[in-house]
Formats: C-alpha cells, sequence, structure tokens
C-alpha cells in the first residue's frame, strides 16, 4: 500500500505560501476557490475535497476534486459532520467516520474526515471539508493549517 505521511508543519506552512500566490491571481473568485481546492488534494491525507457556500439554511457544494464526484451536494445546514461545523462556527475531526452515527457517508474509502467552518465578518459563509483514506488521518496541525486558510480565503466565499 501507498505510505500517505500526514501533513506536517513546514509542509503547512510552503501550502499556506501557495494559496496567497493563488489569491494574488487576477482571477474571479470562483476560479480562485477551485484552484484552493485543487492544490489541497494533492497532499496524500486528503483524498477528497470540498468547499460548501452557505446558502439560506445550506450549505451548497461549490468547488471539489477528488476521484469522483460526491451526492451531496446539498446539505442542510445541522446535518452530518459537514452541517454541524456550519451550524457551530467549530472545527470538526473525525477520526473514524464508522464510529460516528452523525457522519453522512460519500465514498466507501473514506476513513476518516475534518471540516472547517470558514467565517467572514462573524458569520460561517462557507466550509472545507477534506475526506481522508485513512483512519486519523488529520490532527492538530491540520486543523490549525485549515482555519488559516480558512481565514485567507474567507472573503472570497462571502
Ligand atoms: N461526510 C459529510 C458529507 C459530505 S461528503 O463527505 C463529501 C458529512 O458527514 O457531513
Amino acid at each position: 500500500m501507498k505510505s500517505q505521511p500526514r501533513l506536517n508543519r513546514e509542509r503547512a506552512k510552503e501550502l499556506l505560501g501557495e494559496v496567497d500566490l493563488i489569491i494574488s491571481r487576477n482571477q474571479p473568485p470562483a476560479a480562485l476557490r477551485k484552484s484552493v481546492v485543487q492544490l489541497l488534494n494533492l497532499e496524500p491525507t486528503y483524498n477528497w475535497v470540498g468547499l460548501y457556500l452557505v446558502k439560506g439554511a445550506e450549505l451548497r457544494l461549490d468547488a471539489w476534486s477528488g476521484p469522483a464526484p460526491t451526492t451531496h451536494t446539498s446539505i442542510p445546514v445541522g446535518k452530518g459532520i459537514c452541517g454541524l461545523a456550519a451550524k457551530s462556527g467549530r472545527t470538526e475531526i473525525v477520526s473514524d467516520v464508522s464510529k460516528d452515527p452523525r457522519y453522512l457517508q460519500c465514498f466507501a474509502n473514506t476513513k476518516s474526515e475534518i471540516v472547517v467552518p470558514i467565517s467572514w465578518q462573524g458569520k460561517v459563509v462557507g466550509e472545507i471539508d477534506v475526506d481522508g483514506d485513512i483512519l486519523n488521518a488529520h490532527s492538530s496541525v491540520d486543523r490549525e493549517f485549515l482555519e488559516a486558510l480558512a481565514m485567507k480565503i474567507a472573503k472570497l466565499c462571502a
């Protein structure tokens, strides 16, 4: 089996620099959001990456990158791990999705998940959803990295 090194702080810092470069491009916000998602999906433990935007009482899938599309293109706020993070405004890390009854399944190979809300002017405007194909794929390093990234891209999601 291909080894799946988890994100480390050095790589996280490099990635945040790459995000800054993407944001500095003179492109429409939707194109920038797509580029950020594609960049994240290159990480070995970021096997499927989605960016949802809050539209009323729902989360709508805006951009994604991964091996297959999800059927969860629209999720009520409050439902699933995604809906929960949107409701609370807090990051959710699920180290084993099979043990979390709140989890909405998308892909048979997903073993763990991290969802990080994106807030702008005190309101949750979206979130980043990352599925990992190994158990316990994401740690506080991923949380800090994705929360910093969420702050960088918040304006693009408002
Ligand atoms: N697993 C998520 C649903 C979205 S898919 O992973 C793309 C959840 O429990 O909310």
